[in-house]
């Protein structure tokens, strides 16, 4: 009888046991941070630019990084139109199919980035086979024919495309550009007519960076504008965001919310990273032509990052997420423009050869955990 007894409270024991660790395996699951896809989920996409390792999978463990936390695709570099279309009667089309399809198997809303730019654009796209410059017409052709082949290429699969990327200088006014000094400034709505055209169900975006200035933002605003008058709808402006610890202030920031808002504008920000280091001359924002010569002042944390600056990275985040929350009904997306610190473009501008640390995940593919916690903390 006491050997039955026994027994039954051993066996009664081990249930318990079992259920306990359970309950703690439950408990573990439920304490465990969400991943920001989820955290955000009916509130914006969260999304991460990605390079062509990760597109095509050379990168694992990267790839499993960006299908575990995001819902949304940006590509660094390879629908530019120097990677997709680089000799005139030549696409290279083997990365962007990568990268769309990593995005369509895992659910993504995938963007294109980017149709009309002044930058990473061959030469040979103003030129005849001569080397003449093009007529605005013949231009009008070539640019109408890379947008119908890109954007049809991945019609109803790229949900969003960054049509013109930085159209504007810093003061508001147009850029001096090959584009607009052959065609004319409605470079930009002949750009969206032909995206509109090419996928009549995609977004359509103004992309640019530094909007926080009010004079570009004005800018933005009237090309906008101009595009709407036309009939042909723009889903949103993106505001890159390429940002520092201190600057732009979280006001001006605001500010880009509220008057794009006010404007009838949704907000995107599209490739946004906090850039830790001592800032070059002053120089801001994304423009990819200016460059800072090497010092090692301008790169102190080559050993890893002080816990410190970590923990104003974090609270940095934190607050532009709390207003990003704040603005939610009309915030699409936000967008991380690198996955690791290692894959950041501002180790290489304006400085080249510097350690910046401006992503979430760091250079061992580890999540930076205060900076995780003050994201997630403000869906709380
Ligand atoms: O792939 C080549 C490689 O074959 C070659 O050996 C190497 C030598 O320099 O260059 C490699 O290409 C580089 C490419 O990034 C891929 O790493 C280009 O030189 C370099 O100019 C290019 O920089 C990109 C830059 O745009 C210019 O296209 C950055 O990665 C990318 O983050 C940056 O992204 C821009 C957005 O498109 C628009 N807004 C600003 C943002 C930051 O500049």
């Amino acid at each position: 009888m006491k050997k039955g007894y026994t027994f039954f409270t051993l066996f009664l024991l081990a249930v318990c046991c079992s259920v306990l660790s359970c309950n703690n395996g439950v408990q573990k699951k439920t304490t465990a941070p969400l991943a920001l896809k989820d955290a955000f989920t009916g509130k914006f996409y969260v999304g991460v630019a990605i390079n062509r390792k990760q597109a095509t999978g050379q990168d694992i463990k990267g790839q499993q990084l960006i299908k575990q936390q995001f819902n949304s695709l940006s590509p660094e570099n390879d629908l530019k139109w120097q990677n997709i279309h680089p000799e005139r009667s030549r696409y290279a089309f083997d990365a962007a199919d990568a990268y769309v399809k990593l995005g369509t198997d895992s659910g993504m809303f995938i963007i294109g980035h980017t149709l009309v730019w002044h930058s990473q654009t061959p030469d040979w796209v103003f030129e005849d086979a001569q080397g003449k410059p093009l007529t605005r017409d013949a231009l009008l052709k070539v640019m109408q024919q890379h947008i119908a082949t890109v954007v049809g290429r991945y019609k109803g699969r790229i949900k969003g495309w960054d049509v013109v990327n930085e159209a504007l200088n810093d003061d508001g006014t147009m850029r001096d550009s090959k584009w607009r000094s052959i065609i004319g400034d409605d470079f930009i709505e002949k750009a969206f007519e032909f995206a509109h055209a090419a996928d009549p169900d995609a977004e359509l975006y103004y992309n640019d960076y530094n909007l926080y200035k009010p004079e570009k933002r004005a800018g933005a605003i009237a090309i906008i504008n101009r595009i709407k008058a036309k009939g042909i709808p723009v889903a949103a402006v993106g505001e890159q965001a390429h940002y520092g610890l201190v600057y732009p202030a979280l006001a001006e920031v605001e500010r880009v919310l509220t008057d794009f808002i006010k404007a009838g504008i949704d907000v995107n920000f599209t490739e946004l990273d906090i850039s830790v280091l001592p800032d070059a001359q002053g120089v801001d924002g994304a423009d990819v032509s200016n460059a800072v010569r090497y010092d090692d002042k301008l790169n102190p944390y080559t050993d890893g990052l002080p816990d410190k600056v970590q923990q104003e990275l974090a609270k940095r985040y934190g607050s532009l997420f709390a207003l990003f929350m704040k603005y939610q009904d009309n915030v699409g997306r936000v967008t991380f423009w690198g996955l690791t610190d290692e894959d950041s473009w501002l180790n290489n501008w304006p400085v080249r050869g510097r350690t910046n640390y401006p992503l979430l995940f760091d250079r061992n593919y580890e999540i930076k955990v205060p900076v995780q916690q003050e994201i997630l903390g403000v869906t709380r």
